[in-house]
Parts: structure tokens; sequence; C-alpha cells
């Protein structure tokens, strides 16, 4: 099969803003508990955090950590993590039916990202919370001294305040299963008064509306409408939250899930814009796909864990070969929207539906979607290109014109690179690419890694990593301004290019 793709300098839809890059740790599973956090572990330092789990994080380039959750967040109370940790209470988490010991709180995540190099993403709780708590939490991490809640975080031991900038106004607040899920109106009016007095405690930060928690919800778009007409003049992004799965083992269907992520980006833009003008704004609210990935492995075998022990394995999806082009493919999509996505977590970051897996006592190692993620936010930063593909295209259940070939092009003027990311659909075939440069005069074809195997259902585990990218020798070029390179039968592929 061919396919052609045509790049050209001056074609560009947007820089790219690096928090596209961003990850997830919820008080969930095995992520901050036994993941992150294992005091005693060969590995981990004086405080307990495991140096091998950061040096992944690190290798994986993720620039921004959304935390403590999701569900969690709406029943927790954020005073239970911070002071002497033997004083914390032990409570219980309605949302995940787990003991949450609060060994772990803002001050020791705050840490632990400080070491990873990554900035703090924080969700204040808008279910069993309000307006107080969220302008406390703000004070106490952001105000430098003086004043109540700053004092105490300094009578804590932390004298410099943690400048967070990002914070969500609650999460999932649209779905039945949250705690104290509420109405588009209630949600709206509560996360427009937490906004203002958060605001008003730091002018500097940045604010994320509850979008919807996936484009299948009864109420998405009315939601986003009801929620923005309250809340557009106070904040800066609106959330989109949206997991794939292949529960009914339609791999061609599977492959196609970014297409309706792709759509459901545009429709929540659009729904912005449509209030922006409403309003006769000049403002632009942008997009934060703050929770995104594959879910459904460990669905069956989750309702067999025990409830109510600390730290239960749950949510530990093992992400096999075709995950890892779902992951590729989704990737592309959220460049591809690089004018209007400013932030999208890959949701989560390490044993709970994640890219690194950790055994108790023992080894962490790579699973399969680790290493889409690592090369796009190492060779995807810089403008992103238009890429007009013209390839042949399938049928998919209900999704039409899916093409075969899924692509994007990041150009780095700063390092002269230019990188093409694709993902061949076809399962049958490798597929015969061939670019037409315009404007990249010098820039030559140096390197093409490729992720594939013969067993789409392939997995890696702390055995071994059996799925891994190799570099290919790269393909052809004439005098620069055509390239040529084959993609293997269902891969990913990375072709990069240097001047
Ligand atoms: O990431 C797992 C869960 O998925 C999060 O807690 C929630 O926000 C979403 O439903």
């Amino acid at each position: 099969m061919k396919a052609q793709l045509t790049l050209h300098k001056e074609f560009a839809i947007g820089e790219t803003d690096k928090r596209i890059y961003g990850s997830f740790i919820e008080h969930l599973g095995r992520a901050v508990y036994n993941g992150i956090y294992e005091p005693g572990h060969p590995r981990a330092d004086d405080k307990g955090f495991r140096k091998d789990v950061i040096k992944l994080v690190q290798e994986m380039g993720v620039p921004v950590v959304r935390y403590p959750g999701g569900n969690f967040v709406s029943g927790y109370n954020w005073e239970d993590g911070i002071g002497p940790a033997e004083k914390r209470p032990m409570q219980l988490d309605l949302a995940w039916h787990t003991k949450e010991s609060n060994k772990i709180g803002l001050n020791e995540f705050a840490e632990w990202c400080r070491l990873a190099d990554t900035e703090l993403m924080y969700a204040v709780n808008l279910g069993t919370r309000g307006a107080d708590a969220a302008r406390n939490i703000v004070e106490y991490a952001n105000f430098p001294k003086g004043s109540y809640w700053s004092d105490l975080r300094i009578s804590h031991g932390v004298k410099e305040p943690h400048n967070i900038k990002l914070w969500c106004l609650g999460n999932e607040m649209d779905g039945p299963w949250q705690i104290c899920h509420r109405n588009a109106t209630e949600y709206g009016r509560a996360a427009l008064e937490a906004a203002k007095v958060m605001k008003w405690t730091d002018s500097s930060i940045e604010l994320v509306a509850c979008g919807s928690s996936n484009a299948d919800m009864p109420t998405f778009g009315d939601w986003e409408t009801e929620v923005l007409n309250h809340l557009y003049d106070h904040v800066e992004y609106v959330s989109l939250h949206q997991y794939f799965n292949n529960s009914d083992n339609d791999t061609p269907r599977f492959l196609a899930s970014s297409l309706i992520m792709d759509s459901f980006i545009k429709t929540v833009a659009g729904i912005c814009d449509l209030v922006k003008a409403k309003k006769r704004s000049k403002k632009i609210v942008n997009l934060s796909f703050d929770e995104w990935n594959v879910w459904f492995h460990s669905h069956r075998q989750d309702q067999k864990i025990e409830r109510w022990i600390e730290a239960r394995p749950i949510l530990e999806d093992i992400y096999t070969m075709e995950d890892a082009l779902v992951v590729g493919c989704i990737l592309i999509t959220l460049l591809k929207n690089a004018d209007r996505v400013k932030i999208a977590c890959l949701a989560q970051l390490v044993n709970v539906i994640a890219p690194i897996m950790t055994e108790p006592g023992g080894t962490a190692w790579r699973q399969t979607i680790f290493y889409p993620f690592m090369h796009a936010s190492a060779f995807g930063r810089g403008t992103v290109l238009h890429c007009p593909v013209t390839c042949d295209k399938y049928s998919a259940n209900d999704i039409d014109d899916v093409p075969y070939l899924e692509s994007v092009a990041v150009h780095n003027e700063e390092k002269n690179e230019l990188t093409i990311f694709a993902v061949n659909r076809n399962l049958g075939e490798a597929l015969d690419l061939e670019a037409g440069l315009y404007g990249f005069e010098g820039y030559r074809f140096i390197e093409h890694i490729s992720m594939s195997n013969a067993d789409l259902k392939a997995v890696n585990s702390a055995q071994g990593e059996v799925v891994q990218p190799v570099t290919l020798p790269p393909g052809k070029q004439d005098a620069g301004q055509r390239l040529e390179a084959r993609l293997p039968t269902a891969s990913w592929n990375v072709l990069r290019l240097k001047k």
C-alpha cells in the first residue's frame, strides 16, 4: 500500500505547548503507595520515593502531573495530608473503596515533582468541599508568608511557596459516579465562586473548568455551554476526558479511536467559541485534555479485589502492541490540535492504567505505551505542520473514512529538526510512504524509529520488554525535497530529519 504526505514549512497549525505531554497521579490503587512511594525499597531515597521510578518518568519526559485525583479528589480533605505524618488520619476513600493513610500529601508530592523535573497541576475538591477549602489550599501552597495558611506551611518545614500555576476546578462533576455530582448550573455556580476566591488569593494562577467526562455523556454539549456561561471570564481552559477500549476485539475500529477524539476536541473548541461569541468576548478559552488513555483490560479482575485495604492493586491494565498504536494515534491527534489543546494528561503514570509499572520490592518496567509517549515528548516540540495525506481509507463499524496512515509533522526550528510521526493502521500490509518536503532545504533523513510486533496482543512484563522500538535504516531521499520510508504492518514510526 502507498501513501503520500506533503509538508510545507510555512503551513503551520500552531506551536506545541509542552504541557500536552502531561500525565496524572491519583491517590488510587498502587499509583502513590507502592508506586512512586515505597519506603524500604532498595532503590527508595531517604523520603521513600523510588529513584528507579523517577528515572523512568524523566526518560518519558513528563513536564506536568495532575494530582491528587480524579474521582478521589471529590471526597478528599487536603488538610488531612499536611503536618506531622504520624498525626494524619486514616480515611475511607469512597471513590475507590480504599483506605487512605494520608502519608503522602501536598508537600510530599510537590517534593516528588521537583525530583522528577515536573510541574504540579492540582485539582481542588468541588464535591464534598467548595470555595473555602479551595482558597485555603491556594493560600497554603502559593502565598509566600505572613498569613495563617502560608505560615502553617512554613511551620511544616516548607519555607518557599510551591507556586502551583495550574488548578482544576474539581473533577468530572458531570458524572453521576462522582462524590457529590452536580448538574451544570449547580457546578457552574459553585466553580465560579471557587474560581473568584482562588484568583483573589493568587492572581497568577490558571484555572481549568470541568468539561464532560467523555463524549458519550448524555449532557455532553449542554454541559460545556452552561458551565462556560458561568465561568468563561474566569477560566483559561475547559477539560476533556476520554478512555478507549477494545472490549469487542474489533482492532480496526479500536485503531480508529483517535478520530472520535479529534471530533470531540473540535466540538468542544466550537462550544468555547460559541460562548465567546455570545459574550462578545475577545478571550479564547483553550482545552485541557487532562485524562486520556486506553482502559479496559483490568475491568473484570478489579471486581474481585478486596475492598477497604490500602493501595488495592486496581486498574492495572497490561498494555498490548495494539494499545500502543492507539496511544500513538492519540498523540498525533493532540499534536494536530495544538492550536487549541494546551494541556493533556496521559492517565495515569504509575501502576494505574500506566506506562510505568512497579513490582513491590522489585523492578520498575516500561509498558508498550511508554514508547510512543516518550518519542512524542522528545521529538514533538516546536511548530506543528499541516500534513495533507493521500492514502486509502477503510470503514470500521460506526466510523467511516479511516485513513490507513495517521500522521503529523513537527518542526523544531531552534534545533533544526523535523520529525514525522506516523502510524500504519493497516493490519495486513506495510505502507510505502512518500513525503514531499517544501522549505526544508538542507534537512537530511537521519533516523527511522519504528515499533511493531507480529502479535498485536504482545505485552511487556517485569520479566522483559518484548515490545520495544527498533531503529530502521533511513529510507531514500532525493535532493532533499522528497523522502521515502517503508512503515511496517501495524506500526508506530518516528522519521527524523536534521539540518
Ligand atoms: O483515571 C481513572 C479515573 O477515570 C479518574 O479517577 C476519573 O476522573 C476518571 O473517571
